[in-house]
């Protein structure tokens, strides 16, 4: 992709040179919007031949067996219609996190894998109660497979987008999937003047298919010995997801949010103007794991005299490894390249690689770290290579203290 940026740097002889600028800047939008267009249709492509095999099988006869592996082994504490037996049979007492099945907001997060590791090693693998017993030796794995396609069948909803596509979340690309998540990342430069900054961001979805986001940034910074420190513009998004799969592996979603200008201009912690911002998040699940993550967007200042307009495109490409038959803790590697551009005249393209490693800290993957390295390619002058980490936990699966 870096390619087709570049090659505007190299004027080609029979264009005017005053045209050059407004061309380059058109042809950039239009390639990079071509290209990750292309790129979505041939993923899709690529994922629907793929994934097939990605979840369990759910065809009517698996159902149909898995429904008599529930009725003998599981039906006495989940009850027959998957809500959970009649309190006055079952002898335990139920967790706060104790499913039921038929509450698709509950359940189309969880991954297959999930609901694989607890079945087949007990509660106490994922961090759950011991009360729920391990199947790992009554039961073979395709059995445990068949009754996990019986556990979706209790979840009528339709166009709920399946935790599959929940893929790892990288360091600045956005991803596709709606998300109940709190996020703590920090940034820090290696290289360059002393500044540390973070971002609190919660993010919460409503409905089948939607999400807000609160993004609250902090900034630290040695100007001339003296420290400063500040809250940047705050960010209010709203998420929509618009096409989801998991037999192709594809999801699709825009996102709208506001930048308040709540940070202060003359530190350099705000733009001291209300940006619109707008992208859209395309990532693709490949076979065994491997997937990629696009965002292509604009940030629209109201006072383009004081903050430019400009574009952004960011992508991570990844893979996760997890031990234990994809049960255990999830490592997932991953390279962002992140393209910025100033929608003004004779701007070039700010291009940054991200190398980084996120991994599950809690045994319910609920609490997962990232850490990565940007080091900027172009435009070098001035951007300082910078340490980038974050924290994340997914509160709709427990709270911090549970899961370990
Ligand atoms: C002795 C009672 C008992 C039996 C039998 C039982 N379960 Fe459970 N199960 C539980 C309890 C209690 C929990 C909740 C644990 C928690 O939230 O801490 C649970 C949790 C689960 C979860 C985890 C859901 C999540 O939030 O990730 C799955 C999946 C599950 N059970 C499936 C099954 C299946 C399938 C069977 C039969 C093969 C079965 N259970 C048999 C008691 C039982």
């Amino acid at each position: 992709m870096a390619g087709f940026f570049f090659s505007c740097s190299t004027p080609r002889p029979e264009i005017h040179r005053s045209k050059l600028p407004r061309m380059c800047r058109t042809l950039n939008a239009g390639v990079c919007l071509v290209a990750a267009v292309g790129l979505m249709f041939a993923c899709t492509a690529a994922g629907q031949i793929a994934n097939s095999a990605q979840a369990v099988d759910s065809s009517a006869d698996s159902i149909a067996q898995g429904k008599r592996i529930y009725q003998s082994a599981c039906v006495a504490c989940h009850g027959s219609d998957g809500r959970g037996g009649e309190p006055s049979t079952t002898v335990f007492e139920r967790p706060d996190s104790f499913p039921d099945f038929t509450r698709c907001d509950q359940t189309t997060a969880e991954l297959d894998i999930a609901y694989k590791a607890v079945i087949t090693n007990g509660g106490p693998y994922r961090g759950f109660a011991q009360i729920m017993p391990s199947f790992g030796e009554a039961l073979s794995s395709q059995d445990i497979d068949k009754v996990i396609s019986y556990l979706r069948s209790f979840c009528h909803g339709k166009g709920w987008p399946r935790g599959e596509l929940n893929l790892p979340r990288a360091l600045v690309t956005e991803k596709a999937y709606p998300e109940d998540e709190v996020v703590i990342s920090t940034s820090a430069n290696a290289t360059d003047g002393p500044s540390v900054s973070g971002h609190v961001i919660h993010e919460q979805r409503f409905g089948v298919k939607n999400q807000i986001e609160v993004d609250v940034p902090l900034t630290f910074q040695d100007q001339n010995h003296i420290w400063y420190g500040g809250v940047g513009d705050t960010t209010l998004g709203i998420k929509r997801v618009m096409f989801s799969s998991l037999r192709s592996g594809s999801i699709l979603s825009l996102q709208g949010s506001v930048l308040l200008p709540t940070g202060n201009r003359s530190r350099g912690f705000g733009s001291g103007t209300t940006t619109f911002e707008t992208f859209a998040a395309f990532d693709q699940l490949l076979r065994s794991n491997t997937f990629i993550q696009t965002q292509l967007g604009a940030d629209l200042p109201r006072h383009t005299q004081i903050a430019p307009q400009s574009i952004f495109f960011n992508t991570a490409f990844g893979q996760s490894f997890a031990s234990d038959h994809g049960m255990g803790r999830l490592w997932s590697p991953m390279v962002e390249f992140i393209a910025d551009r100033d929608l003004v005249d004779g701007a070039k393209t700010d291009w940054d690689i991200l190398p980084q490693m996120q991994v599950t800290i809690s045994h319910r993957q609920h609490i997962r770290g990232d850490l990565g390295v940007r080091v900027p390619m172009t435009n070098t002058a001035g951007r300082s290579i910078q340490l980038e980490f974050y924290l994340l936990w997914d509160w709709q699966d427990g709270k911090i203290t549970e899961g370990w």
